[in-house]
């Protein structure tokens, strides 16, 4: 997926309600803003020679948009779609086109209220990190780094 000149691109796409981050359920998500977690995890991206762009939208048709972007460009994603996960058959049918995608949640959403313990997404997706943090998100990007082709080391 990448060359020896231009680091792999990753998308990193936060659905509804992760622009809230900071102001939302502090006691759940914590007080990092979105644009504190576009931050670190541009960071963390930038450490593993990945060129990490992150997106956020409350808007499922803007959502949809960029997998199909991922999917017709072959970019790995790295997804937390928030409230989708857990009714979204538009946005499953639009991962399921997607090569590459980890879903992250921030929070344990096993711990939490029944609702948030199925995703109709995790059957479409390469794996599933919940509840550790914004560090679901770095560990996401090191499956990345270590599963895609790095040409020069052939
Ligand atoms: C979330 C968990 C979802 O249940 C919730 O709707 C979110 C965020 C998380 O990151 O923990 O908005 O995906």
């Amino acid at each position: 997926m990448g060359t020896a000149m231009s680091p792999t691109k990753v998308l990193v796409l936060n659905g509804p309600n992760l622009g809230r981050l900071g102001r939302r359920q502090p006691e759940i998500y914590g007080h990092a803003t979105h644009a504190d977690l576009a931050e670190h995890v541009v960071g963390t991206g930038t450490g593993l020679g990945l060129e990490v762009e992150v997106r956020q939208t409350d808007s499922e048709g803007e959502m949809i948009g960029w997998l199909h972007e991922a999917a017709d460009q072959n970019i790995p994603v790295v997804l937390n779609p928030a409230a989708w996960t857990h009714y979204s058959i538009a946005v499953a049918d639009a991962v399921a086109q997607v090569n590459f995608v980890v879903e992250v949640h921030i929070s344990n959403v096993h711990s939490r209220e029944g609702f948030r313990r199925h995703s109709v997404i995790s059957p479409y997706v390469t794996g599933v990190i919940a509840g550790l943090g914004f560090g679901g998100y770095d560990l996401a990007l090191t499956h990345v780094a270590a599963s895609v082709e790095v040409p020069e080391a052939r």
